[in-house]
This record gives C-alpha cells, structure tokens and sequence, in this order.
C-alpha cells in the first residue's frame, strides 16, 4: 500500500489487517461455471463493494464466504480461521461474529419485531436472560430508528422498515464482519439511500467492516471504499466510484446505462 492510500485510509480507519481473504474461489453447479478463480481482501473497517450483474455469482460468492455453500476450489479466511475446513463448532462459532443481511430481509412472518430479534440471541446462545434479551432488543431497535415496532408483525411494516428491522436483526449478535446482500433492492431510492446512510452509520457505531453485495450504482457512490467488479466469475476491475466512473471498459460501462 502507497503513502497516499495509507494515509487516505488512516483518515477512514481502515487499518492493514484482512478480516476476510479469499483466494481462487471456484464453484460451479454441474456444467455453469459462477466463480472461476476470484479473489477478494477485506481490510478492518473496510467497505468492500462486489459489484456484478444480475447471476453473475454475487449471492453465491457470500455464500460460499459463509459456507452455505460449499466451494469447489480455492481458499476462504475469515477472522483469520479457514472456512473451508472448520468443523461444525467451529463454523458455529465463526457465524456469530459474521453477520448476514439476506437479499430479502427474511424475517418470521408469524413472530413479532422483538420475537424476530431475539431469534438469534436464542440460537446461538448468547443469552437467555430476559433483562439482558430486553436491553439488546432496546438497543437495535433505536440504533434503526424504530422503537415503536417492537409488537408490530412484519407485514406491518413497509418494505423499508423490514429490512431496517432485518438489518437489526443482524447487528443484534455484533458481528465484526458484515455481509450485505443488495441492501438496497426493492426501494425506491429514497428508502435506499436511507438505508445506505443506516449502514454506514450502524458501521461507525458498531465498528464493523462489511462486505456489499450490489447492482446498485448509488450504494456505490455512497458508501464504498473499494470496488470490485465481478464479470464472468472472475475479478475484472478493481477502483474507487470515481476510478468507475471514468473507465472506458465495457462492462464498467453497462452499470451506468442509466446514470
Ligand atoms: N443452489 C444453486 N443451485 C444451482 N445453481 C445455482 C444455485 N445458486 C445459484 N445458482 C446459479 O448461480 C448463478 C449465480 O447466481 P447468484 O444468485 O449468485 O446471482 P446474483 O449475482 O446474486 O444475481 P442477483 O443480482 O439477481 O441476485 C446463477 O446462474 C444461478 O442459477
Ligand atoms: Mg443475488
């Protein structure tokens, strides 16, 4: 890393440490090949963008980070341990401290906002102390900026509300690694770019570093340090929004087709 960069990053709070390394990432099902040897470094306090086309592997790169799916080839660390052959404690283990916004919010439709929250201090064990359950659900709840949800049913909330109530969900455990997955998806863009500010103020709050799964061009502009974009399984092109914005290479090119 350059003086510039270091200092650029010194600013932001980046530091040098990689949270997460993947190296050579492959993972076909049967003859579609979707990753074909990717590579990505997370850095402490970082927020990576993967920007890719709709099917370019973006879900199944998280995936496989997460070891939802298994791998073909290629290797994965995550807060320095390798996912690839942690055994199911371990795993366990790991899962807790890498949070996980899924691509729609997927919340319970038959438990409550706080029923919905404390799903994940149950499952993992993390307490089930009622005060303690109570003061961690308090917390999320106004750190989204919805405390008055707390009995509601998710299909009383707004699209935008379920997946600030989603993002709470996932910050509730404390995760030192965030992966987001088209954060944004399904809003209009002034709900997305609220979400984006929610992110990158959670991301200060709960000192995270995050992973950004995305099509979105304004995500991009708002809240990545880094861009990777990923075309045909591989890393094609790697910059800041602006490096993006002025390149002349086709496939950068087609993501602002509309801009
Ligand atoms: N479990 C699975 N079994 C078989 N094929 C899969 C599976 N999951 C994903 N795929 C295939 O992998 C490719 C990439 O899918 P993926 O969901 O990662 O795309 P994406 O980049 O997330 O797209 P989008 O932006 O639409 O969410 C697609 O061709 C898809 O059909
Ligand atoms: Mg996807």
């Amino acid at each position: 890393m350059d003086a510039q960069t270091s200092l650029e990053h010194a600013a932001t709070g980046i530091t040098d440490e990689r949270v997460v390394e993947v190296r050579g990432l492959r993972k076909a099902f049967g003859s579609n090949v979707v990753l074909d040897g990717f590579d990505l470094d997370l850095r402490r306090g970082e927020n990576l963008m993967v920007l890719g086309k709709s099917g370019s592997g973006k879900s199944v790169l998280i995936k496989c980070i997460m070891r939802l799916l298994q791998a073909d080839a290629g290797t994965i660390r995550v807060l320095g341990q390798d996912v690839l052959t942690l055994d199911q404690e371990a795993l366990d283990r790991l899962r807790v401290r890498i949070g996980f916004l899924f691509q729609s919010s997927a919340l319970y439709d038959s438990m409550t906002v706080e029923e919905n929250l404390e799903f994940p201090l149950r499952r993992h064990w993390i307490t089930r102390d009622p005060k303690q359950t109570d003061a961690l659900v308090d917390e999320v709840l106004n750190a989204v900026g919805l405390p008055q949800t707390r009995r509601m049913y998710p299909s009383e909330l707004s699209g935008g509300m379920k997946r600030r109530i989603g993002l709470a969900r996932t910050l509730i455990l404390k995760p030192e690694v965030v992966l987001y997955d088209e954060p944004t998806t399904g809003l209009d863009p002034i709900t997305g770019k609220e979400i984006v500010e929610l992110i990158l103020k959670l991301q200060r709050a709960y000192n995270t570093s995050s992973i950004i799964i995305s099509h979105d061009l304004n995500v991009a502009k708002l809240a990545a340090n880094r861009i990777i974009v990923l075309h045909e399984g591989r890393n094609h092109v790697e910059g800041s929004y602006a490096d993006l914005r002025a390149s002349n290479d086709p496939v950068v090119r087609s993501f602002f087709i509309f801009m």
